[in-house]
């Protein structure tokens, strides 16, 4: 298992460029299941999350070519001939979102078997919303042996209306509602950018959407989607990662590629905090040259604080001076990287959803399990800051969503190594060699 050695202490300096965005770029692959035409999906992170996907739908049948060289971030997928409507427990239970393959293949093949996902290391992250969605399209749905089976002749349009907002759910909806036969109306949905870029795909295939990124999603059921091409969005987890990091090591870093309208909420609060930055166009400039000063922090819905952004927000606060309340309101269990934070030095008491930070406490080296994807990008960041050598441990949890973090900090003087790689990551081949 690849681990990351951190020497921390550096400022980062410089420009980094931050990827397309993973919660956006699966919801596109699970839309390519609609049609029979092939769809090219440019800016696709290379990370975990998108193998698995890749997997998944090629196990149901559908061609998936990953580009390579310049264009390594292009992936065109076809799905001609679906063989087999299955998202096996194999695949389910390495990434929950598998379950937004459920809506479109139940719309395009009229049935589904999708495995359930179980817990996971964030608490209990059930699927039911999904299920009563489906159901209101005229969906029948049973469950047997941890797999959900779906079927309809042909969904038709419904009102739904989400008892809590979903994100995954909102998308796996939105796409099964796009065959289905007549208006659905969907009433308390979740209004997160990668919702809205979903919507701009569909749209693009031949959906007739209106509304996403809003509460309320009007879709006009059409016969059949046809191929196109769609660029996604730019992460706005990993550009706010990056920006926090810069703010950390007091450094003056350009965080590129990104949408800084999708990070208001974080900027407005890295202010509070006392963190100076400058957003213009695609890029976030972030000087970490003042006081870093306590705020309390409760995630939301978007456009609230993202709970994706709340472990980052924690190692923050730990070098910030006073007490910051840091609330989760989003997943029960997500404060598993305050122990490890803990061992680095910091001061956090859990309290229910609450975590009460008091800073600024310097950190100190320490070996470090990473136990979920964004608590493992908060101990990679408490590490540029602490004194010694750091060992974060399964870091695989990282990989799943941040494409080559350590390339990328590398790049702008943070001191990583990945180590624990048993074979290199591209093998030369032998006629190159000689
Ligand atoms: C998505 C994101 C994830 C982010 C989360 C919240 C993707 C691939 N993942 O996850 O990074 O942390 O949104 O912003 O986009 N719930 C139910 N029943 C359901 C579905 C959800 O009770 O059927 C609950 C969940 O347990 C949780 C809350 O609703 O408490 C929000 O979860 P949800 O928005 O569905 O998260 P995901 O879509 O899985």
């Amino acid at each position: 298992m690849d681990r990351f050695v951190i020497r921390g202490g550096n400022p980062l300096h410089g420009t980094i460029r931050v990827s397309g965005a993973k919660n956006a770029a699966l919801p596109a692959m699970a839309a390519a299941i609609l049609t029979d035409e092939p769809i090219v999906l440019e800016n696709i992170p290379q990370v975990r999350d998108i193998e698995t996907t890749r997997k998944l739908l090629a196990a149901m049948g559908a061609e998936v070519e990953l580009g390579y060289g310049r264009a390594q971030h292009r992936t065109t997928i076809c799905c001609r001939g679906l063989t087999s409507p299955e998202a096996s427990y194999e695949l389910v239970k390495q990434m929950r979102a598998s379950s937004l393959v459920l809506g479109p293949l139940v719309a395009r093949c009229g049935r589904a078997r999708v495995s359930l996902p179980g817990g996971c290391a964030i608490g209990a992250r059930p699927i039911d919303l999904h299920v009563k969605g489906l159901e209101c399209l005229g969906a029948t749905i049973t469950q047997e042996h941890g797999y959900i089976e779906a079927s309809a002749k042909r969904l038709r349009g419904a009102e739904i209306v989400f008892d809590k907002i979903t994100v995954t759910g909102t998308e796996d909806l939105l796409m099964a509602a796009t065959l289905a036969d007549g208006e659905t109306v969907m009433q308390n949905c979740a209004r997160e950018p990668e919702v809205a870029d979903l919507a701009d795909l569909l749209n693009r295939m031949g959906a007739r959407i209106e509304g996403a990124g809003t509460s309320t999603i009007r879709i006009k059921g059409v016969s059949r989607l046809r191929g196109t091409k769609h660029r996604i969005i730019p992460d706005r987890i990993e550009a706010g990662t990056f920006v926090i990091a810069g703010a950390l090591t007091g450094g003056d870093l350009n965080v590129v590629g990104c949408d800084p309208r999708h990070l208001s909420v974080v900027l407005e609060k890295l202010a509070e905090v006392g963190v100076r930055t400058a957003s213009a166009g695609d890029s976030v400039r972030v000087i970490g040259d003042g006081v870093l000063k306590a705020a309390d922090i409760g995630t939301e819905e978007y456009p609230g604080f993202p709970t994706d952004m709340q472990a980052q927000y924690m190692a923050l606060a730990t070098q910030a001076e006073g007490s910051s309340v840091v609330t989760e309101n989003i997943f029960e269990n997500r404060f598993m990287h305050a122990q490890e934070l803990v061992r680095m030095g910091a001061n956090i008491k859990i309290d229910g959803n609450r975590a009460i930070v008091k800073g600024k406490t310097p950190l100190s080296a320490a070996a470090v399990l990473a136990s979920d994807l964004r608590a493992s990008a908060s101990l990679v960041l408490a590490a540029l800051v602490a004194d010694g050598e750091t060992i974060v441990d399964r870091v695989y949890h990282i990989d799943r969503g941040y494409e080559h973090i350590e390339e990328k900090l590398r790049g702008v003087g943070a001191q990583i190594r990945r180590i624990g790689e048993i074979f290199p990551k591209r093998a030369v081949p032998a006629a190159v060699r000689a």
